[in-house]
């Protein structure tokens, strides 16, 4: 069975353009809570061990920089079925093949610098919510 439990980042990019607020509204409008949230930056070590699984790829260094790069928002999100339907809210990876009205086809500039990040599943939900909320209450 599929949780209710998913983490976000809204990423420095769009932070920077002014669209932490837009992007609060679609997630809220699409049915899901915030248990928990904080406006933070990443240190170049965290970026990289928050993608340490993406560390043999090409971009690793670029993605790294790029989200230590600025604030973001992390937040930790519920709805049932949460992980799945956040990522079909914020649309694909590349959002040049991000389908119309979602987040990234909205929000994100290039491939690297695209807006948000979403859990891939609800074991990674756990892990990354625990990773930026280790020992903060949910509500
Ligand atoms: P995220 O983890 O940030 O939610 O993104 P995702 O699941 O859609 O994509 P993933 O494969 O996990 O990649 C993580 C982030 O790495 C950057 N990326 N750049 N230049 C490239 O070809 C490339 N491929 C991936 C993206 O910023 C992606 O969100
Ligand atoms: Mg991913």
């Amino acid at each position: 069975m599929s949780g209710n439990t998913t983490f976000t980042m809204i990423k420095p990019g769009a932070v920077r353009n002014g669209h932490i607020g837009a992007i609060l509204d679609k997630i809220c409008a699409a049915g899901f809570r915030i248990v928990a949230m904080k406006y933070t930056q990443l240190s170049p070590k965290k970026a990289g061990e928050f993608y340490a699984v993406h560390s043999e790829r090409p971009f690793y260094g670029e993605l790294v920089d790029f989200m230590s790069s600025g604030p973001i928002v992390a937040a930790v999100l519920e709805k049932d079925n949460a992980v799945e339907d956040f990522r079909t809210l914020i649309g694909a990876t590349n959002p040049a093949e991000a389908a119309e009205g979602t987040i990234r086809a909205l929000y994100a500039t290039s491939i690297g610098e695209n807006a948000v990040h979403g859990s891939d599943s609800d074991e990674n939900a756990q892990i990354e919510a625990a990773f930026h909320f280790a020992g903060t209450e949910m509500h």
